[in-house]
């Protein structure tokens, strides 16, 4: 079986974010799964204006070129780590914005949620998150790093206390495991 490829998701586009250092975090964390890919996946780069598709994603008509580009990348990936700060007790907009753009792609995937905030390691944004993800047939496995701006971060930089590093292993390993039996869900479903 080919690895599974899994994408780590910046959940904010804001200059001076610490999306990346947070994804980066996971990215060290990840790379000794010999079984999966995983690649860092910036909303930024994709510069998504606000949902300018005519059709809900559900029909599955996309006409505008940014839209064909976000679908194609992420329907090559098995799976999801998403990086997300809480804002405003919820999910950034921007990040919000591309999961509307799209459906199918997302479909009988699995996600795993990296949360970060100032209160409560962004619990709310992540628990807003998974009421989309369910919307969108994306799978979310229950173990979840919260991360707190006040003690796992030293200069802006994720430092994260032990049981946070345990908690976001038992993360991947739920998510490695969920993300190949998706994939044989996918194969067997007409898509
Ligand atoms: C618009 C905005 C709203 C925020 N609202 C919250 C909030 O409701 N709860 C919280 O714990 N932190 C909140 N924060 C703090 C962010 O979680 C923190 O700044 C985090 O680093 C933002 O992620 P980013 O640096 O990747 O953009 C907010 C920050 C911004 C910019």
């Amino acid at each position: 079986m080919e690895p599974l490829r899994i994408a780590i998701v910046l959940g904010s586009t804001r200059p001076g974010r610490r999306a990346g250092t947070v994804a980066d975090w996971v990215l060290g964390r990840a790379r000794s799964r010999s079984t999966a890919q995983f690649e860092l996946v910036d909303l930024a780069h994709h510069r998504l204006p606000l949902l300018d598709e005519p059709d809900p994603a559900i029909h599955g008509h996309y006409l505008q070129p940014h839209t064909k580009a976000w679908a194609e990348t992420v329907e090559g990936f098995d799976g999801f780590v998403f990086a997300v700060p809480e804002y405003n007790r919820s999910v950034p907009a921007a990040l919000k914005n591309a999961l509307d753009y799209l459906y199918r792609e997302w479909n009988d995937k699995a996600a795993g949620i990296v949360s970060y905030g100032v209160d409560a390691g962004g619990a709310r944004a992540a628990e807003h998150l998974r009421c989309i993800l369910g919307e969108l047939r994306i799978a979310d496995v229950r173990s979840t790093a919260a991360l707190s701006l006040m003690d796992d971060f030293t200069d802006g930089e994720p430092t994260p206390r032990a049981f946070q590093v345990q908690k976001l292993d038992m993360l991947l390993d739920e998510l490695l495991s969920w993300s190949g039996a998706l994939r044989s869900v996918r194969m067997a479903t007409v898509r």
